[in-house]
């Protein structure tokens, strides 16, 4: 049996080695108290990274967002965010379920971008039959729309919107430094006109574990206390994040291998008659496709998983690919001689 290359998602990665030797010697506290040095320095350095006062650890990018959303927006408040975005598809309803916050969905375009208009006209006029709007949504890179990427323009105009008619604005930047990579410009400028973001380690980075809220002083104190309400506050928490402090420093730098890799896939899988994919959606490190008839997804991976590779099946016909860390270029050509088979 060959290796297995696992291009299933970017959380796919292992810690690096450098990440193991700050786990072993990481110095901990109480995080549970805010008294763990590791956790707060890493606070101290996503802050500083994303542009705002303050930040919170979290065991997950969906806990991040269930944070974000119940420290910024009032009990009952609909949230309006895109229709193919995480938080409405892939995070358990948590934001409905658990915050009392209906969904509002808006059609996310191709490159995952809202259109400003479709966003005011969602919003709920001051009428006793509906809930008052309390918070937007984005998604930067967008995950289902392939990982595509919104500007610091486009997040401005929708930000512009919301808080013309007094609401926040969280943004799911799980993959925000790939979007960031991808733009050439620092992450701060895509976090600067929304009022809490969260980024996740554990994607791209490869992290173990954790993802961090940024924010207001105020809002990130009231997200605290939502961690604890869900059960996230955690104890000696500098072991894991002691391997975030390692991402943050050492794993942003070489996202722009990951994207050329992604590349490289997606234009050798386009090359096939039985492959349907738009290229001018592969912009980060993530490759969406489709197989035509008479193939399935199903099938199509498990012809990919007889050769040790894995990839995640997304609709009948619909696959993704994701690079990271661990896969290499030579990986990509081990993928396509593989994909030839399949595919030709
Ligand atoms: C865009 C986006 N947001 C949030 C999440 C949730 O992150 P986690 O799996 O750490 O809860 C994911 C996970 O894939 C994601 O792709």
């Amino acid at each position: 049996m060959p290796e297995i290359i696992d291009l299933r998602g970017d959380w796919a990665t292992p810690p690096t080695p450098a990440m193991r030797r700050a786990m072993a010697e990481a110095e901990v506290g109480d995080d549970n108290s805010h008294e763990d040095p590791t956790v707060i320095r890493l606070e101290e350095l996503s802050a500083e990274r994303m542009g705002k006062e303050a930040a919170l650890f979290v065991p997950s990018g969906t806990m991040g967002n269930l944070v974000s959303v119940l420290a910024l927006a009032e009990y009952g408040t609909e949230i309006i965010l895109g229709d193919k975005s995480h938080a409405y598809l892939s995070e358990a309803g948590g934001a409905a379920v658990i915050g009392g916050h209906p969904f509002r969905p808006v059609p996310n375009d191709r490159f995952g971008m809202l259109d400003p208009t479709s966003v005011e006209e969602a919003i709920n006029p001051l009428d006793i039959h509906c809930a008052r709007t309390g918070l937007l949504m984005l998604e930067n890179t967008h995950n289902l729309c392939g990982g595509t990427v919104l500007t610091p323009q486009q997040t401005a105009e929708l930000c512009a919107v919301a808080h013309r008619h007094g609401i926040p604005v969280h943004l799911d930047g799980s993959r925000i430094f790939n979007a960031a990579a991808a733009l050439g410009i620092p992450a701060a400028d895509l976090a600067a006109h929304v009022d809490t973001v969260t980024f996740c380690l554990s994607k791209g980075l490869a992290a173990p574990v954790g993802s961090v809220v940024c924010g207001p002083a105020d809002v990130i104190e009231r997200a605290r206390q939502k961690r604890k309400l869900l059960g996230g506050a955690m104890r000696q928490a500098g072991v894991i994040a002691a391997a975030g402090i390692v991402a943050l420093e050492q794993m942003v730098d070489r996202l722009p291998e990951d994207h050329a890799n992604a590349r490289r896939l997606a234009e050798g899988l386009a090359e096939y008659p039985a492959v349907e994919i738009d290229l001018e959606t592969v912009q980060t490190n993530l490759v969406f496709f489709d197989v035509r008839p008479p193939l399935t997804a199903e099938g199509v991976a498990a012809r990919f998983e007889e050769e040790g590779i894995r990839c995640s099946v997304f609709g009948p016909r619909r696959l993704r690919f994701a690079t990271h860390y661990a896969v290499s270029r030579a990986d990509v050509d081990r993928v396509l001689a593989v994909a030839r088979q399949i595919f030709a």
